[in-house]
């Protein structure tokens, strides 16, 4: 009793001190979880999985990873999926969000080969969700390209358009009378900014302000491309919904001047516009086209390094969303950057802006996570006055540790202040359906491996079961699915 009292102070003060929306969320309001293939899966070489993009940088010498880990075992979730949805059903979620891994049903990339085996485990893994009443959220695309698909090019090759509309039509086919919400992509910005700009996440090829903008352009004809698919082919018969999930922070101008107003705009434009302008209102932001194409010129090119797309492309990407999945985690200060030189040529440099994030917010084991959850309902409100009414989810959200504490509290304050700035979003009349926290379990972090863990569960990578075991948040976050409260229940208001 006394210490239900004492549990119920600590999430009513939010730990900082922050004032919490105590709103019930609608009934209907989906709350989950979320992780991805390769990420858990392991079994990188198992029953006719092929090689992808994350295998080859992981297998890397020297190794780009830290500590030199691997995702060829990660959390063992393709052995283990009946315990992780046990885990999920006891922790009361409506929805899972996860990706099917392409080379694990097209092990060579194309769809002359399929692997009956790793189709007959995605199978299995939606059939035993449904069983367990929970909804799947399935992102087809993350980050876990073929190798032989790379071996061509990767995403800058316009190839890569039909080839992933194969995939997409063989995912729709073997699990489509079974799910609901599909997700094409996640954080596209990351693939291409990362695998073929900056070089941060596989395949690590650095050609910034060129790989990045021919990246893009491909994965937006693939997205329009297979929505396109399931509306003339599959919605019909499956009833389903196809959306994409964007990630971006929230950009706070860095003082009340005109300039540095018009550059957080810009940024959140770089950022966001990039890929939901083309496909919420068509083509690339005019912000982006602008400052690219003088830049380009400038610099010597014959014309825009950012590709430009015919006006029958714009009308195939332009409003193909049923829902938009929402990646938010943090937050930076923008001012405007006087760039008279323009010689730099990158996706940040084209933005001719300077970010950064305040000392005194707090910090998380991730560098760039600052906790801002403020951020969060500005950001929302941002996208309903950009966008319109689009139903939204937030198909990612949390926080990172290093381990050491099974007592997460500051997981807990992070959770419970997003939501609360999730809720009055809603409360301003933003269109929010859902919300799957990142993530269920400790995971495999890209480069940082295992170094930053985002699980609400931990897992002992040194053992070779891969223990689960349930962090504090797993009760806080348990009550907020079984209750649709972010409060103790004798506070939630209704
Ligand atoms: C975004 C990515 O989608 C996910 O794979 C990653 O682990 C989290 N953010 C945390 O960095």
């Amino acid at each position: 009793m006394f210490l239900t009292f004492l549990w119920s102070l600590v999430i009513v003060t939010a730990i900082s001190g922050e004032k919490i929306n105590t709103k019930r969320f609608p009934s209907d309001f989906l709350f989950g979880t979320a992780t991805a293939a390769y990420q858990i899966e392991g079994a990188w070489n198992e029953d006719g999985k092929g090689v992808n993009i994350w295998d080859t940088t992981c297998h890397e010498n020297p190794s780009p990873i830290a500590n030199n880990a691997t995702a060829d075992i990660a959390c063992d979730s393709y052995h283990k999926y009946k315990e992780d949805i046990a885990l999920l059903k006891d922790m009361g979620v409506d929805v899972y969000r996860f990706s099917i891994s392409w080379s694990r049903i097209l092990p060579l990339g194309y769809d002359n080969v399929k692997n009956q085996l790793g189709i007959d485990y995605y199978k299995n893994f939606i059939r035993e969700l449904k069983r367990n009443g929970i909804e799947p959220l399935v992102t087809i695309y993350h980050w876990d390209l073929p190798q032989p698909l790379q071996d061509i090019g990767g995403w800058p090759n316009e190839l890569i358009v039909e080839r992933f509309a194969d995939y997409a039509r063989v995912c729709f086919e073997e699990f489509g009378d079974e799910v609901k919400y599909w997700l094409t992509f996640n954080e596209p910005k990351q693939t291409c900014q990362g695998g073929y700009g900056g070089g941060g996440k596989a395949p690590l090829i650095i050609a910034p302000g060129i790989g990045e903008y021919l990246c893009t352009h491909n994965v937006l004809k693939s997205h329009a491309k297979v929505w396109h698919l399931y509306d003339e082919v599959f919605r019909k018969t499956q009833k389903g919904k196809v959306g994409i999930t964007i990630d971006t922070a929230w950009f706070e101008p860095d003082s009340k001047k005109d300039e540095d107003v018009a550059a957080a705009e810009r940024w959140q434009q770089f950022n966001f516009g990039w890929y939901g302008h083309a496909i919420m209102l068509g083509d690339y932001p005019k912000e982006m086209k602008s400052n690219i194409a003088e830049r380009s010129l400038k610099q010597g090119f014959e014309k825009s390094r950012l590709p430009a797309f015919t006006q029958q492309e714009i009308e195939f990407i332009n409003n193909t969303v049923d829902f938009l999945g929402v990646n938010f985690y943090t937050s930076a200060m923008v001012r405007n950057k006087i760039d008279t030189e323009k010689k730099e040529i990158s996706w940040a440099a084209d933005a001719e802006i300077y970010a950064y994030q305040k000392p005194e917010w707090e910090g998380a084991a991730s560098s760039w996570l600052k906790v801002t959850p403020w951020g969060l309902r500005k950001l929302l409100i941002w996208l309903k006055n950009e966008y319109g009414n689009v139903p939204i989810i937030i198909t990612e959200n949390g926080y990172s540790e290093n381990g050491t504490t099974l007592e997460d509290d500051r997981r807990i304050n992070y959770y419970q202040t997003h939501l609360s700035n999730l809720r009055d979003a809603m409360d301003d009349g933003v269109n929010v359906f859902g919300y799957t926290a990142w993530s269920f379990m400790d995971n495999f972090e890209w480069l940082a491996g295992y170094t930053e863990r985002f699980g609400l569960y931990h897992v002992d990578f040194s053992t070779p079961n891969r223990t689960r075991t349930p962090k504090k948040s797993v009760n806080y976050y348990r009550n907020v699915c079984k209750t649709k409260c972010i409060v103790e229940k004798s506070k939630c208001t209704d």
